[in-house]
Parts: structure tokens; sequence; C-alpha cells
């Protein structure tokens, strides 16, 4: 029987699930493992359920020379050093769709509490401030009608651009490094523009793309410059594709008017800067948390492993693999 990793925890019955085909080694206090730690409990396994905490690099795999499978609950894989496996032949799987509109409405709201004002909102009530309705308290900028913009137009993002052409009237532009197909354009009434003009242009901007050194700070001091100074920046994507301390500096200069984020650089650590301003909204990594929605992205983990070490209905054909090049056979 194959030995693999649990690396955090996760929903325990379906963990379980991997019990039928191997021998388990789980984390069920949750430590989160450093390179050491990790790169110990790994000896001698052929598997591991990962997430975005653990690092899966190339010093880590020369280490653990077993290891065959990485399979990541979530459908970022910037953790992982994915040519670094496939040139080892280890297969790497996330978890794509099974997350899309969960985290779809999440990107959503956090653009309409930022652009509504709503976090702020809430802590000025509970600070007990509130002695009478004002005409402009808290006045914030609309959603509905306004210029969506969206940065990395995948599956998320076209998910987003339906929610807002569709429920919101949205115009929506967006900019990718491939153009969605003219038909895809027309249902969700978008326009593919360049940088320069989606900065320009939007309203309110959701970052979506994936992390890579190519993203890295696609939004940087520049780039926020060229913003309205009355749009909104929201950041599902991850942290890193934003330069924080930039951002922070143009809340606070009011070059724009607010910002939703969800990741951050260096999470769970944040910007300490960015805990002092009052317009921005932020939350823990929590786009896809659903109860459905990762109990969703747990189970298509597990099948990816089980399926990437040769066990199960679908032996050999693990159901989202990212290196799918590496199962060909050679
Ligand atoms: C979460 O950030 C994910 O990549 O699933
Ligand atoms: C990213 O992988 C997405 O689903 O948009």
């Amino acid at each position: 029987m194959d030995k693999v990793l649990v690396a955090r925890a996760a929903f325990p019955d379906i963990v379980d699930r991997l019990r039928a085909h191997f021998e388990v080694e789980d984390n069920p206090s949750d430590t989160v493992l450093d390179k050491a730690q990790l790169i110990a409990r790994l000896q001698g396994k052929a598997g591991a359920f990962t997430t975005g905490s653990e690092r899966i690099d190339a010093e880590v795999l020369a280490a653990c020379p077993q290891l065959r499978a990485v399979c990541n609950m979530a459908v970022g894989y910037n953790n992982i050093d994915v040519a670094a496996c496939t040139a080892r032949g280890v297969i790497v799987t996330n978890t794509p769709d099974v997350l899309t509109e969960t985290t779809a409405d999440f990107g959503f709201a956090l653009m309409m509490a930022a652009a509504r004002r709503i976090a702020e909102s809430e802590h000025y009530l509970r600070r007990g401030e509130w002695t009478k309705w004002h005409y402009d308290q808290l006045v914030g900028s609309d959603v509905h009608g306004a210029t969506l913009g969206i940065l990395g137009m995948g599956r998320i993002g076209q998910a987003i651009a339906r929610r807002g052409a569709l429920g919101f009237g949205m115009p929506v532009i967006y900019h990718n490094r491939s153009r969605l197909a003219p038909e895809i354009e027309s249902a969700l009434n978008a326009r593919y523009v360049d940088k320069a003009t989606l900065l320009r242009e939007s309203d309110h901007l959701v970052l979506v793309l994936p992390y890579s050194a190519a993203s890295h700070h696609a939004i940087g001091a520049v780039e926020l410059t060229h913003m309205k100074p009355t749009a909104t920046l929201t950041n599902i994507a991850r942290g890193g594709v934003v330069d924080d301390a930039a951002l922070a500096e143009a809340l606070k200069a009011r070059r724009i008017a607010a910002a939703g984020l969800d990741v951050f650089e260096g999470e769970p650590k944040l910007n300490p800067a960015l805990l002092e301003l009052p317009n921005v909204v932020l939350t823990p990594h929590i786009a896809s948390a659903s109860v459905a929605t990762r109990r969703a992205m747990a189970s298509l983990a597990v099948d990816n492993l089980i399926a990437a070490l040769g066990c199960g209905p679908q032996a050999g054909r693990p159901p989202t693999p990212v290196n799918p090049e590496v199962l060909a056979p050679r």
C-alpha cells in the first residue's frame, strides 16, 4: 500500500476515503509545516494532499524522490513548482470548476462592499458613532450600470462578468492573455481592451488572474495612478498580484476610492498600513469558503490523489491534472 501525506487538516469524512487505498499520515492539529517539517513528513510518501500553504519546490522534490502526485486543494497552484514536478514525472492536480461560482459570488460581494462602504459603515455603527441621518453620510458609488473591469478572464472572471452584465446591467471590459470567442464576449457584454484602457475606464476593477512571475505586481504604484479616483479595486486572485504597500498609499491619498482584498502579500500577515485605512474591506482568503464548495474542493483533491496513484475507478486518469503530459505513456 502506498503512503500519502495529508499536509493540512481537511474534512475528516472526505480524507477518510483515502484510507481505503493508502496508508495515510494526516495532520489533525493542522500545524502549518515549514520546509524541513514538510520534507520530513513526505519521506517515503507517494502522494500529497496539499493546500496553498505548502511550498512544493525543486528542493522538496529532490529530498522526496518517492513522491509521484501532488494534489492541491485550490484552483491556484503557485505554491507548486509545476515545471520541476513535470521534470521528475510528478503529477500535479488542482480543483478548478467546483469553486468558480462560489468564488465569483464572493468577488462580487467584496466589490459591492467596497463600492457601498459596507464594512466601513458597520465599523462606524459598532463604534457607536451613529447619532443622526445625514444626506452624504457614507455615500459610495453605484455598482449597477457602472463599468466592470476584469483582469484575468478565466472561468472565475467570466462568472463575475456574467453577474455584472446580466444582474447589474454593467458594461464589461477585460484584459487577458487570450481573447474570448466573439459569442462569449457578446453573451457577457464584454469588450477586450489593453491593460491601459482597462485601468483608465474601469469603475470597479476585479483581479482574477493567476499569480506568476509575469503577474507579480500587475497592479503597482504606476497602474494605480492610471485608475479613476472614484474607482474600486478588488483582489481575489493572489497576494503579490497587487503591490500592497503601493495600494495602501493610493487608498490613503484617495487616488482610488476603495478596495476589497481577500488575498495579501505575505499572508496571513498583512501590510499594517492596510489595517489603518477605512476605505478597504479585508477578508482572510475565503472567496471559495462556502461549506458545499470547500467540501467539493477537498473531495476533488482526494479523487485526484486516488486516481493519480493508480487506484479507484479513474485509476491513472486524475480528473483535473495541471500537467497532464506527465500521464502520457512514455
Ligand atoms: C484559492 O485561493 C484557490 O486557489 O483555490
Ligand atoms: C482560474 O483558474 C479560474 O478558474 O478563473
